[in-house]
């Protein structure tokens, strides 16, 4: 591969990129009536690799439709540097675009698959046989060229649509739940495949999924959306370690969460009355003050059982339900405080096997791996 993409990275180092997308006071309804994305403001920095991240209906595909000029946003404004898209049309948007239901076109080979876009702006044959055969090389096809969609397997397939959204060499990359249809090996192979890819091109990639351990994956940053409003956008690490609100603590990572109201509050810290006597110190979240409700939120990575309790400050009695078994680690089900789902992860080295269900056990946890968020 001698030949270098004209978008290769070539200034690492710059810390902060300039804007390439730019959505303003973005909103869009499709019967007049329901918002299904609201007072959307996002910027996404040229080299930038972003999810939308959410469940179904959640405004995500809306969004990148927009982007992508299928739809027309019914407020607001979506820019391209300083150039407003409203009315530009898709084709002349020259963006690349990647959907679960891959549309290879089942007549052409795969080489002429990838062609057809660079057929479509005219391009020189020369020029783009090289264009061809380099990015044939990249995704490790070169051998399958001459073959039909419908003789190669899905990942195949999928890294062949990869590949013809690619060869143009977009200034945007537009995915929406490509990987939907693999596998969970060929999935995960192919997420490191496309973030090695938008590493090493220097592309800018918006990716949509509803799955958050990809989007943990992939991303430099995820806007997390539910009910067409983004809940928080954030690097993988802050959303799973300082979610903004119940709903984000909910849907990135295993959450446990118990309903209790605020007793005190001391800087960041704060007393937690929950259950029928039980407290635990925590991490306040935004708005809340003493007397409110609130949903506490702990991962049941940061739970320690019995003897790995001892020293924290927050140490309460539980009973255990079940161990579920999953190689490395155990899921310890416990009840506490009327929830019979309360999650203890355990790694298998540090399991005391003395430990049966329906023994209570000691359950412990620093305050700074509780937080206390709305208890909507
Ligand atoms: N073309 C359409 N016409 C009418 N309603 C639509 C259309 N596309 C999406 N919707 C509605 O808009 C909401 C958001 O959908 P969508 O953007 O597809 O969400 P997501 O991709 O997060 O699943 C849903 O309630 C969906 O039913
Ligand atoms: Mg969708």
């Amino acid at each position: 591969m001698g030949e270098t993409m004209p978008h290769d990275k070539t200034n690492e180092s710059h810390p902060h990129p300039p804007p390439l997308i730019t959505f303003t006071g973005v909103q869009k309804t499709y019967d007049g009536e329901h918002l299904v994305v609201k007072d959307l403001n996002l910027t996404i920095r040229q080299g930038e690799f972003v999810t939308l991240l959410g469940p179904s209906g959640s405004g995500k595909t809306t969004c990148l439709m927009m982007l992508a000029g299928f739809e027309v946003p019914t407020s607001g404004d979506i820019f391209l540097r300083d150039q407003r898209l409203n009315s530009v049309p898709p084709h002349k948007r020259n963006f690349g675009m990647v959907f679960q239901n891959y549309a290879l076109f089942p007549h052409m080979t795969v080489e002429e698959n990838i062609r057809y876009p660079l057929k479509t702006r005219r391009m020189p044959a020369a020029e783009a046989d090289r264009k061809v055969a380099h990015i044939l090389d990249m995704i490790q096809l070169r051998d399958f060229a001459r073959r039909r969609p419908t003789q190669l397997s899905g990942g195949q397939q999928q890294r062949v649509a990869l590949a013809r959204s690619l060869v143009f060499e977009p200034q945007l990359v537009l995915m929406d739940e490509p990987l939907g249809a693999l596998d969970k090996q060929l999935r995960e192979q192919m997420q490191l495949e496309i973030k090695h890819l938008h590493e090493r091109l220097g592309l800018t990639v918006v990716f949509v999924t509803h799955d958050q351990s990809e989007a943990l994956t992939m991303s430099d940053r995820v806007a997390v959306f539910n009910d067409g409003v983004i809940q928080q956008i954030d690097s993988p690490s802050n959303l799973y370690e300082h979610p903004a609100n119940a709903f984000v603590a909910q849907f990135i990572g295993e959450n446990n969460t118990l309903a209790g109201r605020i007793q005190s509050v001391e800087g960041r810290h704060c007393r937690v009355s929950f259950g029928d006597g039980f407290s635990t110190g925590a991490l306040i979240g935004t708005g809340l003050a003493v007397g409110d409700a609130t949903r506490l939120s702990i991962r049941p990575e940061r739970v320690k059982l019995n003897g790995s309790a001892q020293g924290l400050p927050n140490r309460l009695q539980a009973r255990i339900r079940e161990f579920i078994y999953l190689g490395d680690h155990l899921r310890v089900r416990c009840e506490l405080a009327g929830n019979d789902e309360f999650m203890a992860r355990v790694p298998v080295d540090d399991f005391e096997s003395s430990m049966q269900p329906g023994d209570v056990i000691e359950l412990g946890w620093r305050d700074e791996d509780v937080r206390a968020l709305d208890a909507s």
